[in-house]
C-alpha cells in the first residue's frame, strides 16, 4: 500500500498549547506545537508507554507526565531529568505533520505534494471548517455523503420537500485515478429547507470521492457554484470514521457570509441524521450471520469508492456510465 499521502486529521483549532491525542489508522499519535510547526509523534513514552499527550509542551517539546523524558518534534529524547551527562539515543516514531487552511494533516509516509484541501481550493469563496465522528466505515460514510436517494428519507423536510413527487435525472458517472464523480443534471429546484433557504435554481449537483477518503458535493446554479462540501474522512479505528472538512459558499455581497453562517447549523443537523442511521447500519451488522450489503441499482459509486480505497483503478474510469433515475 502506498503511504505518501496525507490525511486530514483535526482542526488547527484543536490543537492549542496543549497537546491533542488522535487515532491513526489505529495508531495512538500526539499532536503538538513544536518550535518548527505543528508535530506528529506515536503517543507512547518509550521510558514506561505512558501517553505523551497527557503531558505537557515545554518549549516545543513534549514532557512525559511520569519521569518528565522530553522528546522533540522529530521524537528524538531531549532530556531524562536528574541524569547527569549525555542523553542516551532514545526516540519515538514520528509522522509527517503539517497544517493548510485550517486543517492539520498527517502522513506515515514522506509525501512530496501538497495535500489536496477542498474542491474550490485558490477561489474566491467562504469557507467554514467542520469536524465529527461517526461509527461507520470510510466506505459506508463517504457512500453516504454521496449517495443522493436516501436523502428523501434520512433528510425529508431538510434536504428534500414534503412531497412524494420525484423528477426524471440524468446522471452521469465518470472517473480517473484515485477519482470518481456522479453529475446528476434535470433537477431544477430542491424542496428542503436548506434548498429553499440557501439556493436559487440547481442546474447540476456533483459528488465525488477522492483517494484516501475524500467526499465532496458541489450544488451549481445558473450563477455558478451555489454550495459546496468537501469532507475528508479517515477510519481512526475499526468503528469509528473521523471526519474534517469545509464547508463553502460564494462570496455574494453581504448575503454571501450570512448564507454561510446558516449553512453550518443546517448541516450539522443533516449530519446528525446520517450519524444515527449509519450507527444503527454498524451495530446491527455484527449479529450473526454476516453479511455483505447489496448494492443496488442505484448505488452507482460503490464499488467505485471501494476500487480507489484499495489502490486500484475505479471501473468509471474505463467505462463512463449513464444512468436515469427518479429523484
Ligand atoms: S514513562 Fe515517560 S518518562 Fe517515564
Ligand atoms: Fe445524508
Amino acid at each position: 500500500m502506498r503511504k505518501d499521502f496525507w490525511q486530514a486529521v483535526a482542526l488547527s483549532a484543536d490543537v492549542g498549547a496543549k497537546p491533542r491525542r488522535i487515532l491513526f489508522d489505529g495508531a495512538p499519535v500526539v499532536l503538538f506545537r513544536s518550535d518548527k510547526g505543528i508535530a506528529a509523534l506515536f503517543d507512547r513514552c518509550v521510558h514506561r508507554l505512558v501517553e505523551l499527550s497527557t503531558g505537557k509542551v515545554i518549549n516545543g517539546e513534549i514532557e512525559c507526565p511520569y519521569h518528565g523524558w522530553r522528546y522533540d518534534d522529530q521524537g528524538l529524547c531531549t532530556a531524562i531529568p536528574g541524569h547527569v551527562g549525555e542523553v542516551p539515543r532514545y526516540r519515538v516514531r514520528r509522522y509527517g505533520a503539517i497544517e493548510r487552511d485550517g486543517i492539520i494533516f498527517v502522513s506515515a509516509g514522506t509525501p512530496e505534494a501538497e495535500p489536496y484541501l477542498h474542491c474550490m481550493q485558490g477561489r474566491d469563496v467562504i469557507v467554514r471548517r467542520v469536524r465529527s465522528s461517526t461509527q461507520s466505515t470510510v466506505l459506508d460514510a463517504a457512500e453516504n455523503i454521496l449517495d443522493a436517494t436516501h436523502t428523501h428519507f434520512t433528510h425529508k423536510g431538510l434536504l428534500r420537500g414534503l412531497s412524494a413527487k420525484r423528477h426524471l435525472v440524468r446522471v452521469e458517472v465518470t472517473g480517473g485515478e484515485g477519482w470518481v464523480e456522479a453529475c446528476y443534471t434535470g433537477e431544477e429546484r430542491q424542496q428542503g429547507l436548506i434548498s429553499r433557504l440557501l439556493e436559487g435554481e440547481r442546474t447540476k449537483t456533483i459528488g465525488r470521492f477522492r483517494h484516501p477518503g475524500i467526499a465532496e458535493l458541489e450544488y451549481w446554479g445558473k450563477d455558478g457554484l451555489a454550495l459546496a462540501t468537501t469532507f475528508h474522512l479517515r477510519q481512526a479505528d475499526e468503528n469509528t470514521v473521523e471526519g474534517v472538512g469545509w464547508l463553502i459558499g460564494p462570496r455574494q455581497g453581504w448575503l454571501g457570509p450570512l448564507k454561510a453562517l446558516a449553512f453550518k447549523p443546517l448541516f450539522n443537523i443533516a449530519l446528525s441524521q446520517d450519524r444515527k442511521v449509519l450507527k444503527s447500519a454498524s451495530d446491527n451488522a455484527r449479529h450473526p450471520p454476516l453479511a455483505s450489503p447489496a448494492i443496488g441499482p442505484l448505488d452507482f459509486l460503490r464499488r467505485d469508492i471501494a476500487a480507489i480505497m484499495a489502490g486500484e483503478i475505479p471501473p468509471a474510469a474505463a467505462t463512463p456510465r449513464v444512468h436515469q433515475i427518479e429523484l
